[in-house]
């Protein structure tokens, strides 16, 4: 077989991005601007986007800080309870999607939603399902850290037979029992990293503690991340990418109380390649960073073609900006793949 040396991006998206706010917001913008040609944009600032007053001007310190790319933030805001069905048709074009947060499972969730009830979250649902506004899911309870994720699925599958109009978005799913659910129900569709793609638990606490590589939903098992890779591997038609790059502060992580969420929007299409190469699934690669997304949310991308050529890449030890400081995952290590 003749040895794949360049491949070309179409159009990257990342469909679960945090981008948080003033410098941080500057330092990391621009990393995935640079590649990415759109992305859809978390809201869990603190206090989190439930206006719309403050996500027109969220939309536009996001241009200001990649001002120097083109790049299209398809932004989100916070599921409330009581969103009405006039204030949700006003936002419409405004946003891409609704993000709803249990109460307290991850970072800045402390305003999530107190009871997955599906009486108590209908108002809001029904409205956006009227309006074609699809939902995005923290899909975790506050259970055995390991097993979050897998007791979250029922609530999932209620709200799939209840709002069977509704597009409901399992992010970064992490378990294999949650493939399963997926392929069960029409309207449900999912977000993947490439952290829940290459790692394990192991790679956490198997060994020294990595404080890097620390996120809610937390890594799994070996055969849990062996399914979630076919399955992006084969760019399913109802998965997308999502890197739920989540920088926090380099003092944030290592420390007591270290913040949970991975760095990896400087990282990300080199390591997919290197993934997607070493599977011999390169193929595939353009359908699962940007063609499903573009089926499942509608969406046309800006043209952005990017080359990543086989070199090697060394991942800094961390990225700068000001005070702030993030170290990415992979950091000081060596990736076989660059961005020309
Ligand atoms: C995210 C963050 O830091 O905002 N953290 C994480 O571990 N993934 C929030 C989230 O997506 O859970
Ligand atoms: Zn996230």
């Amino acid at each position: 077989m003749k040895e794949v040396k360049s491949f070309i991006i179409n159009s990257a998206l990342d469909m679960h991005l945090h981008l948080r706010d003033d410098d941080m917001l500057k330092l990391v913008g621009p990393k995935t601007s640079q590649s990415f040609a759109g992305a859809l944009i978390m809201p869990n600032l603190a206090p989190p986007i439930t206006t719309k007053e403050a996500l027109l001007s969220y939309k536009k310190r996001i241009k200001e800080a990649c001002k120097d790319d083109d790049f299209e933030a398809h932004v989100t805001i916070f599921f409330q309870v009581d969103y009405s069905y006039e204030f949700l048709k006003d936002l419409k074009d405004e946003i891409i999607a609704v993000k709803l947060y249990p109460f307290g499972v991850t970072t800045n969730s402390e305003t999530g939603v107190s009871s997955m009830d599906v009486e108590i979250l209908r108002p809001t649902l029904e409205s956006m399902e009227k309006l074609g506004i699809p939902l995005c899911v923290h899909g975790e309870t506050k259970g055995f850290v390991m097993d979050r994720e897998k007791e979250f699925l029922p609530i999932y599958e209620s709200l799939a037979i209840h709002f069977p109009d509704l597009k409901i978005v399992m992010e970064h799913i992490s378990s294999k029992e949650s493939i399963e659910l997926l392929e069960k129900y029409d309207n449900l569709y999912a977000t993947i990293t490439v952290h829940h793609l290459m790692l394990t638990l192991d790679d956490v606490a198997g060994g020294m503690l990595n404080p890097h590589a620390f996120c809610k939903p937390i890594v799994k098992r070996p055969d849990d991340r062996e399914s979630l890779l076919e399955l992006a591997l084969s760019a399913h038609p109802k998965v997308m990418f999502g890197s739920d790059s989540a920088p926090h502060q380099k003092n944030a992580k290592e420390c007591h109380h270290g913040a949970a969420g991975v760095f990896t929007s400087a990282i990300a299409l080199q390591v997919l390649t290197e993934l997607f190469e070493k599977y011999g699934n390169l193929d595939n690669l353009n359908s699962f960073v940007s063609l499903n997304a573009q089926r499942i949310y509608g969406l046309k991308p800006i043209k952005k073609p990017i080359k990543l050529i086989k070199k090697d890449f060394e991942v800094p030890k961390s990225y700068r900006y000001k005070d702030e400081i993030v170290v990415p995952l992979f950091a000081g290590q060596t990736l076989s793949w660059s961005i020309e």
